[in-house]
């Protein structure tokens, strides 16, 4: 197995609590009472093991990071250990006074979630009257600030005839760099999956709509775009490879090595509460259990691409198959591929609208 490198960013999970529904949240399926969250000083101190480890950055995510009241010391703690704070955030509960004290206490970058490009499909995907507005108002906030801002759209069935419409909303707000992903179906998402699903037509034409923005904002906005894995022939190299590149801490202070690690069930992840993030993230056996190459099956372990994309996703594997330890199904060479494809193409010519909702309190 090759040296063991360094994790290169920390995923803090602050809490799950969040004023947003949307029915493909990545969340795990039981979310985190707010009883159960790390009090400040834990934060700090796992934020302080990061930065000893070798981490560059810290993401503030969610749920909703700024219900926590305690983002501005947490953000404190991250600069004066010398990282990059971004806050990824709805933008619904962000106020000027608060974003003042969060730039205050170093914040560098603000990663912005839309659910469309307009107040009607995006307010009906979030299930929030009135997010729309706030969300606009966030922007004009954080650019106000001085910030650099991202802005975030997770695409899909019910949304994507609004791509173009999304590109020129994300530069007309200052934006510097678009994320155009696709949903990604483990967790929450699977419940919706029938509503959300695109068929491949939709795909490529979207895939030509982002390669045509590319070119005419070219120097005015850098577009990033994730393919809906379903229809791909060799699948993405999910958190660049398990345990290698990142790691995430959940809002009770478990340590995971991707945000949806949750959903493997019958895997057990230590807590940064009771062993150093150090020792998570040398010796644990979730970290090693997927970590490099000498876990995979067939056709991964002779394959030229297992450096590249180390296998593909566990949590997808597991989804469709039942079995972490399987060959990604979005892989063409995968022995479940044509199954997930199949899959994809009835679900998308089902054309089901309905939501399951997620509803924070609500399971
Ligand atoms: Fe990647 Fe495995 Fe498919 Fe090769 S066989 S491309 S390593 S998922
Ligand atoms: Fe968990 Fe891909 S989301 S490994």
């Amino acid at each position: 197995m090759t040296a063991l490198e360094p994790p290169l960013a920390l995923l803090a999970e602050l809490t799950h609590r969040c004023p947003l529904q949307c029915p493909y949240c990545s969340n795990p399926l039981a979310l985190e009472k707010p009883a159960n969250e790390m009090p400040t000083a834990d934060w700090l101190r796992a934020i302080n093991e990061a930065a000893g480890l070798g981490c560059l950055q810290v993401h503030f995510s969610g749920g909703e990071p700024t219900v926590r009241r305690d983002l501005e010391e947490l953000v404190a703690g991250a600069t004066a250990a010398g990282l990059y704070t971004n806050l990824i955030t709805s933008g619904v509960a962000l106020d000027a006074k608060r974003l003042t004290s969060l730039t205050a206490a170093g914040l560098e970058h603000v990663q912005l979630s839309f659910q469309d490009s307009g107040a009607e499909i995006g307010e009906r995907i979030g299930g929030y009257e009135g997010a729309h507005a706030k969300k606009l108002a966030t922007a004009k906030l954080v650019r106000d600030a001085g910030l650099p801002l991202t802005a975030n759209f997770v695409i899909h069935r019910q949304n994507l005839h609004h791509l173009t419409e999304m590109l020129d909303m994300a530069v007309a707000i200052g934006a510097h760099r678009a994320e155009i992903a696709n949903v990604q179906y483990y967790g929450w998402a699977l419940k919706n999956r029938a509503a959300l699903m695109p068929s491949r037509t939709q795909l490529e034409e979207m895939t030509a709509t982002v390669a045509a923005a590319r070119a005419r904002l070219e120097g005015v906005l850098v577009i990033d775009y994730v393919v809906p894995d379903y229809y791909a022939r060799r699948p993405k190299s999910c958190m660049g490879g398990w345990g290698r590149r990142f790691l995430n801490i959940s809002p009770s202070g478990k340590v995971l090595p991707c945000h949806a690690a949750e959903s493997l069930t019958g895997m057990a992840f230590d807590n940064v509460r009771q062993r150093s993030l150090a020792e998570i993230w040398r010796d644990s056996e979730a970290f090693n259990r997927f970590r490099g190459t000498d876990w995979m099956p067939e056709p991964c372990k002779s394959c030229d691409r297992k450096e590249i994309d180390w296998g593909g996703c566990r949590c997808q594997a597991f989804a469709i198959t039942g079995d972490a330890a399987r060959t990604d199904p979005a892989c063409g060479l995968s022995g479940d591929h044509a199954r997930l494809v199949e899959l994809a193409a009835g679900e998308a010519e089902a054309a089901a609208d309905g939501f399951v909702y997620r509803r924070y309190g609500a399971g």
